[in-house]
């Protein structure tokens, strides 16, 4: 016979099931001995001094000291809700996954987030929202960690720290919170055309949404979907809110934040509360997976880029509803670790360079967030699939676990754990052909083209939608203590579009300027560093 299956609870030593559950009638050390003043200290008489002795006080005191963790390098504000998502059974013919199977029910424990402030800053900041959903499936947990913009800033993950290092507040000031009016964001966006276009959404009243329930999201990347018998889709996942999609107006965002800036998280939950459960729907909009991985020439691995939904269609094929709010936001919003690693059979990963790097980063940082490579073992994070990894010991080990041959093959535990045959809903990474010629440092011809997508963008809006992305733009860069971030800027937006780029000048009180003719990359770094100037008055 095997190792016994691992129950993370302590229950193999005769401890209690849940671990320090702080539910006894009286008070006590964190040992269990009943205490019978937590009020005062232990101390050479009535005024001190405090004695070393005090054990109780060093304890409380003590982890009172280490009870904060890091809080998330992006995404540290945010908030959760638990709910099920429903398969329609719609997806079943293009994945063999069984979270999408007719009328199956899957929990789930979804996290909003704002991308840049710290985790005490206000819900109302134009940012892009994180839209990030773990799926407990009977498969294994699928996380689908996406945004509420179907674009990206930039192409490959290599320049993550670059976007975000420029986006967080100022290193010398830490001045703003959040994504608005600072030069270091605008430099990085003026000398990068491929973020243009997840820049103008931002600038987009999508930049500031009603409600957290009001919002879509996207998986963004393009995804492969694996069907019983091997056959593949290309796809890509989106979130369509049941109450629409709404936002609110630069003003209205000022006063709502000044008010309550905890005015999404509060929204959120007083609807579940109330039983006004939100709802989305699932929907994948699906590609041949052909040779090239593109449509109608459009890179499907190029994370600036969509599809439009004209020409493919959103094609629903679940519900999602969230009814349970949290009870312990530590334990559940905080400690919750989503990855685009976990996959489950049937859906598989593409080679999009933004995402590739993904699936390092997010297991990279959980291990110094969470201090060390034991958070799959949290409550909120645990499988609700058998699990049998063969993982041992590490920082934060609460598992007991048994047997003696943590390896494969073994004769000394039975042989087990074994090894699931290919055909029998084990998870296959799904073969790819790769490039003849390994090992470049080359963004493809296909990545190239920047201002057609955001020009899509700016053309689509109606005229209302186009006024509060001009003067976004003019407010923000009217902000910026740089003036040739600024003429920059305004260069790639007449180049999206010359009324943009004209409004914008006009705004800002600069002559109009000629549109941006070279992607970025083309800027010799010592033209580009001559035009950066001063960033900071001093
Ligand atoms: C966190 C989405 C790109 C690294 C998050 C979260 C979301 C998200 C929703 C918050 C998860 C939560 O609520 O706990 C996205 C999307 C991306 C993207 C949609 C692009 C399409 C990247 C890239 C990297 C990255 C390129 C790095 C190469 C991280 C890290 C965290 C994070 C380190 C913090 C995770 C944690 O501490 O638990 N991302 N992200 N992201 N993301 Fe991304």
């Amino acid at each position: 016979s095997g190792p016994e299956t691992v129950t993370p609870t302590g229950a193999e030593t005769g401890a209690p099931k849940t671990a320090n559950a702080q539910q006894g009638e009286y008070l006590t050390t964190a040992h269990g001995a009943r205490l019978s003043n937590s009020d005062q200290s232990l101390k050479a008489g009535a005024r001190g001094p405090i004695l070393l002795q005090d054990h109780h006080f060093r304890e409380k005191i003590s982890h009172f000291d280490h009870e904060r963790i890091p809080e998330r390098v992006v995404h540290a504000r945010g908030t959760g809700a638990h709910g099920t998502f429903r398969g329609y059974g719609t997806a079943s013919k293009i994945s063999r996954a069984g979270v999408f199977a007719k009328d199956k029910e899957t929990p789930v424990f979804v996290r909003f987030s704002t991308v840049l402030g710290s985790r005490g800053s206000g819900d109302l900041a134009r940012d892009t929202r994180g839209f990030a959903t773990k799926f407990y499936t009977d498969e294994g947990t699928w996380d689908l960690v996406g945004n509420n913009m179907p674009v990206f800033f930039i192409q490959d993950a290599i320049k993550f720290p670059d976007v975000i290092h420029a986006g967080k507040p100022h290193p010398d000031r830490e001045i703003p919170q959040a994504q608005s009016a600072h030069d270091t964001f605008w430099d990085f966006v003026s000398l990068h055309t491929e973020a243009q276009h997840h820049t103008i959404w931002n600038m987009s009243d999508r930049g500031i949404p009603r409600s957290f329930r009001m919002m879509e999201g996207f998986g963004v990347h393009t995804f492969r979907l694996i069907a019983e018998g091997g056959k593949t889709v290309l796809v890509k996942f989106h979130w369509k809110p049941k109450l629409g999609t709404h936002s609110v107006t630069w003003e209205e965002a000022q006063l709502i934040n000044g008010a309550d800036p905890d005015f999404h998280r509060r929204d959120l939950a007083d609807a579940i509360e109330a039983g006004a459960f939100p709802q989305w729907e699932l929907g994948v909009q699906v590609f041949e997976d052909n040779e090239d991985q593109t449509f109608q020439g459009i890179d499907l691995l190029d994370p600036t880029k969509l599809v439009p939904e004209e020409l493919v269609p959103v094609e629903p094929i679940g519900l999602m509803t969230l009814d349970k709010n949290t009870t312990n936001f530590f334990a559940e919003t905080e400690q919750v670790a989503f990855n685009p690693n976990n996959l489950v059979p049937g859906i598989d990963v593409t080679n999009d360079p933004l995402l590739q790097g993904r699936l390092f980063s997010y297991l990279d940082t959980q291990i110094s967030r969470l201090g060390g490579p034991n958070w799959n073992q949290l409550p909120i994070n645990r499988s609700h699939a058998p699990v049998n990894d063969m993982l041992r010991d590490g920082m934060h080990q609460t598992a007991v676990h048994g047997g003696v041959a943590p390896y494969r093959p073994n004769s000394l535990d039975g042989g087990n754990p074994f090894e699931t045959p290919a055909d029998e809903r084990a998870f296959i990474d799904f073969p790819q052909p790769v490039a003849e010629s390994v090992k470049e440092r080359k963004r493809p011809q296909s990545f190239e083209d920047h201002f057609s997508q955001p020009r899509l963008f700016w053309l689509s809006l109606s005229e209302v939608e186009r006024e509060h992305t001009a003067q976004a733009f003019t407010f923000e860069l009217g902000k910026c203590w740089d003036e040739n971030i600024r003429i920059r800027q305004v260069r790639n937006l007449a180049a999206i579009d010359p009324d943009l780029g004209r409004a914008v000048a006009q705004g800002l009180g600069i002559p109009e300027q000629e549109p941006a003719e070279t992607p970025a990359k083309d800027v010799e770094p010592s033209a580009a560093l001559s035009q950066v100037g001063k960033t900071w008055p001093t």
